[in-house]
């Protein structure tokens, strides 16, 4: 062989080992890109979704084709690491800026005390309906007639969260009315498997619902529903939970209790929205 299709063969060989750049995507449930990292990154499961290059002690896993380059004159092309912004997350545009705020809000608007919560939130949950550009502060009005899909989450850790899973619920404590809330709560959305990313707040899910998010629908002529967005971090069983199921009851939800006998501990993170008919 030719020094020069030698020196072809090493540069292919090279090209195919190109690792990946610290902090970017090495793996996960459909991805087809490079598994390697460039020295000093270590390929890290996130979550089944998602492997990123971490700064980890192992050894680079692209020295194999060094050893055969003693006999070729020709200089084999190295891997230039480019400089890689640091993943950041910025608060949610539109949402609260600090949990004290939501904590105010809560309580104000006694949150708090219907649902029986522990509420000392490390997060702030984002949650934006698509006909809106951004997310609303807890307790503000939402009107109902973009409300009609499922929301986008998102969450930012005044804390770090970690990326999931998480639990969503969403419920209504004053059906009918807020003074006479007799079938309260109602459950309106219930969901595991949220998973977040390192660089963006946006959580995506996985799997199907329990309950699948509907629509507000206070009654005509009630004063507004306090429509209540609960983030819990996913204990590992929860998906073989059967306290709730599609088939239980929205009606006279308890939620403080669910949490209690499913392991989800106290919300992480949440919000409310007042929406009238
Ligand atoms: C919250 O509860 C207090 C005390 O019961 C009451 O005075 C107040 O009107 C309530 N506020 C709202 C927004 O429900
Ligand atoms: C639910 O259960 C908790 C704890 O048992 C309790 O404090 C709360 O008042 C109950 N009611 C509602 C509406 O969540
Ligand atoms: C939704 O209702 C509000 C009033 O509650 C109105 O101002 C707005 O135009 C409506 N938007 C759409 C998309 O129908």
């Amino acid at each position: 062989m030719s020094k020069i299709s030698i020196a072809f063969v090493l540069l292919a060989a090279s090209l195919v080992q190109a690792a990946q750049p610290m902090y970017g995507q090495c793996g996960g449930a459909g991805y087809t890109g490079d598994t390697t990292c460039v020295s000093g990154g270590v390929c890290t499961k996130v979550n089944d979704f998602y492997s990123q290059c971490l700064p980890g002690a192992a050894a680079p896993t692209t020295s194999t084709t060094t050893t055969t380059t003693t006999t070729s004159t020709s200089t084999t092309p190295t891997t230039t690491v480019t400089s890689v912004p640091v993943p950041s997350k910025t608060p949610i545009a539109g949402a609260d800026p600090n949990t004290a705020a939501v904590v105010t809000a809560f309580n104000q608007y006694n949150v708090t005390t219907r649902f029986g919560l522990t509420f000392n939130p490390s997060a702030i949950l984002g949650v934006r309906f698509s006909a809106q550009s951004q997310s609303f502060k807890a307790g503000q009005d939402v009107a109902r007639n973009i409300t009609l899909n499922t929301p986008e989450l998102s969450l930012w850790g005044v804390q770090d969260p970690g990326l999931g899973p998480f639990v969503i619920v969403m419920a209504d404590p004053d059906v009918p009315t807020p003074a006479n809330p007799s079938y309260s709560p109602v459950r309106h959305w219930l969901a595991g498997n949220y998973y977040g990313t390192p660089t963006s707040n946006v959580l995506t899910p996985s799997g199907t619902a329990i309950t699948p998010y509907f629509q507000p629908t206070p009654g005509v002529g009630s004063p507004a529903h306090r429509y209540t967005y609960l983030l819990y971090k996913q204990p590992d069983n929860f998906n073989q939970q059967r306290v709730v199921t599609s088939q239980t009851s929205i009606v006279n939800w308890n939620v403080t209790q669910f949490a209690a006998q499913t392991g989800l501990g106290n919300p992480i993170a949440g919000t409310f929205m007042m929406t009238v008919m």
